[in-house]
């Protein structure tokens, strides 16, 4: 019998944390309902005496969702259990986080007081906030940097005053996998009536181990894990609930199981991108964009024979319709010949060495082949090729107390269309414009501004991402203005649905 692994979701608290990142209630509780349809068992809604946005969030999302146990984070002060309580008042399945920092950095610079007096501190705030719910978890922030002995007697007090949940932050990524996971093995081993309670992961990924470090948690005997959709949260960031959800269903020998319906995992990756404006890296496990996209030509032949030589997770299984076979200049024959007889030419291998000739010269040119390409390099000259839109015109209006206005003018295939909207911002306005044009129905995925150096005078880079028919398709452009940077990589990206 495999044994069960409580998933905490932080997203809306520690991920929120992150600057640019903030949400308004309605966002949060179509982030929340997400979550619970991807089976979260614990939802941090957020830290209520915090600000009263926070509070309201934890209240609504108390009233909406059903399912998991909706916790709300404080500190070991009074104050601020009396106000998560409140909030709490509608939830279903309700849990106070509350907790103190352990490491001497805390106790010494931050709280100005001594070990026993934090820990006289922890105890308090568990039994205050057990007058109000008997689902109480405790952190110890710093764990990580706060020594083994100390920490399993502050652990050892808190499970007697009644905490029901023990949070071992890593909250400065500091740990090594090995530490982290003896600290985790210590305190089983050293603390009175630790079974009572449920051990739990939280790290931070300040060095690149927060995943690892969880794992080693898991390993030996953390039965929750803290963690946020991508990985978002303070400096570098959580632990990601994607990669330790799939380590877990990869690696069946652990003997872990946990409830998350893993084909809404992209779908939910992509809400929370997109509603925090947080683009996912393109090398991100599990959920970036060229998780699942073979380019090189060795790697393309070893997918094609048989997935399972260059993919240890199904796409599928994280709900992404199929894998990529990117052809570049890197591709070999067989991706090619795969990518033909897709199209329904069945080349012969004389032909196909024509064929693949040709298509080199044309990937030294150009970074990727699309079918609409391969449609030319296979000989069908009566293909009509794709109606390409050009930016012929745009003029934006914008400003502190205007409404953003944009008008835009494009060339598709030689006619000229143009139309005016209003929006948001300049960008929503001209996307709208531009939306108002093209016939295609898509959805803004990610959308990242980067100056190149340093300076007002810089070329601005946009990368874009956008979703058609369940599809996703990549724009970029760069421009010195950067509204007309964001509306060329805006078409770039639609022009490839054209292409594709
Ligand atoms: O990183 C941390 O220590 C935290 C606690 C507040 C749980 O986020
Ligand atoms: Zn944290």
């Amino acid at each position: 019998m495999n044994d069960k692994l409580f998933i905490f979701d932080t997203t809306l608290r520690d991920g929120e944390q992150v600057p640019g990142c903030q949400l308004n209630t309605i966002e949060k509780i179509e982030i929340a309902k997400a979550l619970e349809v991807l089976g979260v068992d614990i939802i941090e809604a957020g830290f209520p005496i915090s600000s009263p946005g926070d509070f309201k969030s934890v209240e609504e999302i108390s009233k909406v969702l059903k399912e998991p146990v909706i916790c709300a984070l404080t500190r070991a002060v009074e104050k601020d259990i009396d106000v998560a309580a409140d909030s709490l008042k509608y939830a279903k399945r309700k849990r106070i986080h509350t907790g103190i920092g352990t490491s001497p950095y805390h106790i010494k610079f931050k709280f100005k007081s001594t070990q026993e007096e934090i820990i006289e501190r922890a105890v308090a705030s568990v039994k205050y906030a057990k007058k109000y719910v008997e689902d109480v978890e405790f952190y110890a922030e710093d764990a990580g940097r706060t020594e083994n002995e100390y920490l399993a007697r502050v652990i050892e007090a808190v499970v007697k005053a009644g905490a029901t949940v023990l949070n071992i932050p890593d909250t400065t990524g500091y740990c090594l996998p090995e530490e982290y996971g003896q600290k985790i093995k210590y305190l089983v081993e050293h603390v009175k009536g630790i079974h009572k309670a449920v051990i739990s992961t939280h790290c931070h990924n300040d060095l690149g181990m927060a995943t690892a470090n969880t794992v080693s948690g898991i390993i030996n005997g953390a039965r929750q894990v803290e963690v946020t959709i991508n990985g978002i949260g303070e400096r570098a960031g959580n632990t990601s609930l994607e990669e330790v959800v799939m380590i877990m269903k990869s690696r069946k020998h652990l003997g872990i199981e946990t409830g998350i319906k893993t084909q809404n995992i992209f779908k939910t990756s992509r809400l929370v991108s997109s509603l925090m404006n947080m683009p996912v890296q393109p090398n991100k496990a599990i959920v970036g964009r060229n998780a699942f996209s073979h380019s090189s030509g060795i790697h393309q032949d070893g997918f094609l024979k048989n997935r399972e030589n260059y993919e240890i997770i199904d796409p599928v299984d994280v709900g992404i319709n199929e894998s990529i076979i990117a052809l570049t200049a890197r591709s070999g024959r067989a991706a090619l010949k795969h990518r033909l007889l897709n199209l329904g030419y069945n080349v012969k291998d004389e032909e196909l060495q024509v064929i693949y000739e040709k298509f080199l010269e044309m990937a030294d040119k150009k970074k990727e082949i699309k079918d609409e390409d391969l449609e030319l390099l296979a000989g069908n000259q009566e293909s009509t090729g794709p109606k390409l839109i050009k930016l012929e015109h745009l003029q934006i209006i914008s400003g502190k107390s205007t409404i953003p206005v944009a008008s835009v003018t494009l060339n598709v295939d030689g006619e000229f269309f143009t139309s005016t909207e209003s929006g948001n911002g300049p960008v929503d306005a001209a996307f709208k414009a531009v939306k108002s044009i093209v016939r295609h129905k898509v959805r803004l995925e990610e959308f990242l501004v980067q100056a190149i150096t340093k300076g007002s005078d810089d070329v601005g880079k946009v990368h874009i991402q956008i979703e058609n028919r369940g599809k996703y398709y990549y724009g970029f452009a760069g421009n010195t203005d950067i509204l007309t940077a964001s509306v060329e990589a805006f078409i770039n990206a639609i022009n490839k649905i054209v292409q594709s």
